[in-house]
C-alpha cells in the first residue's frame, strides 16, 4: 500500500464543503471552472473561497488556470499561486499546459495536471515534475475505457517520482475503495459521494441500539 489516503472535496458548494471540512474529514478543496460554475461561482469568486476554506482549515486549495496560449495561462496560474501557501494550481494536460506546468513546477510551485486521459501523459508529468495528476476515473469508463486499468497504468509510471495521482471524476464509495486497492492515494470525490462513504445502515442500526441501551 502506498502513502495514508486522503480526501478532497471536489466542489465549489461552500455549504457542502465546509461540514466536511469542520470535521476534518478532507485534505483539501479541488475545483475547476466547471465546478465553479455549477456551484454558481465565477472565477471572481476565487480568493473569496480560498480564505474561506483557508478560514475551514484546508491544507490545500486546488483552482483551475484557464488560457489558450502559453502566456495567458501562466500569468493566470502564477495569480492562483498567488493566493497564498494552500494554493494549488490546475493546469490542463495539453500541448499548452505541459510546458507551463514544467515550469512552475521547476520553480517549486505546486502544480496538479487535470484531464490526463493517457498512460505517457502520466509519464511525462512525472518527468516534468509536478506535483499531481488528475485522471477522471468516470470520464475515463464514459468514453469505454478500463478507466481502473488505466489509473494505475498511470501510477506505475509516476512511482519513484515526486509525482502522486490524485484521481477525479469518482461517482461512488466503491470507487473509492477500488482506486485504493489500485494504489491510489489522493481522491477528489462530490461531497455526496463522500457522505455516502461515511454512512451504512448496519452502523445506524447498531448505534440506535446503543442508544436505546443507554436509555
Ligand atoms: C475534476 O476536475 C473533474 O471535473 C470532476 O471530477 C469530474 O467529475 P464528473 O466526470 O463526475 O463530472
Amino acid at each position: 500500500m502506498p502513502a495514508s489516503p486522503r480526501l478532497y472535496a471536489d466542489s465549489a458548494v461552500v455549504d457542502e464543503v465546509s461540514p466536511l471540512l469542520a470535521g476534518r474529514l478532507v485534505h483539501g478543496v479541488t475545483t475547476n471552472p466547471t465546478i465553479l460554475a455549477r456551484g454558481g461561482r465565477t472565477a471572481q469568486d476565487i480568493p473569496a473561497l480560498y480564505a474561506t476554506w483557508e478560514e475551514q482549515g484546508a491544507r490545500e486549495i486546488f483552482f483551475q488556470a484557464t488560457g489558450t496560449t502559453e502566456e495567458a495561462l501562466e500569468t493566470r496560474a502564477r495569480e492562483i499561486l498567488a493566493l497564498g501557501d494552500l494554493a494549488v494550481v490546475k493546469v490542463p494536460a495539453t500541448a499548452t499546459g505541459f510546458p507551463v506546468a514544467s515550469r512552475l513546477a521547476h520553480e517549486g510551485h505546486p502544480v496538479l495536471l487535470t484531464a490526463v486521459y493517457a498512460v505517457p501523459q502520466a509519464l511525462a508529468a512525472a518527468a516534468a515534475g509536478v506535483r499531481y495528476i488528475a485522471p477522471y476515473l468516470g470520464r475515463l469508463r464514459d468514453a469505454g475505457h478500463d478507466g481502473l486499468a488505466l489509473i494505475r497504468a498511470m501510477q506505475e509510471q509516476c512511482e519513484g517520482s515526486a509525482t502522486d495521482v490524485l484521481a477525479a471524476s469518482i461517482r461512488s464509495p466503491q470507487d473509492l475503495v477500488d482506486l485504493r486497492a489500485a494504489g491510489i492515494p489522493f481522491l477528489t470525490a462530490n461531497p455526496s459521494v463522500l457522505r455516502d462513504a461515511l454512512v451504512c445502515e448496519a452502523s445506524d442500526a447498531a448505534a440506535a441500539d446503543f442508544e436505546a441501551a443507554a436509555g
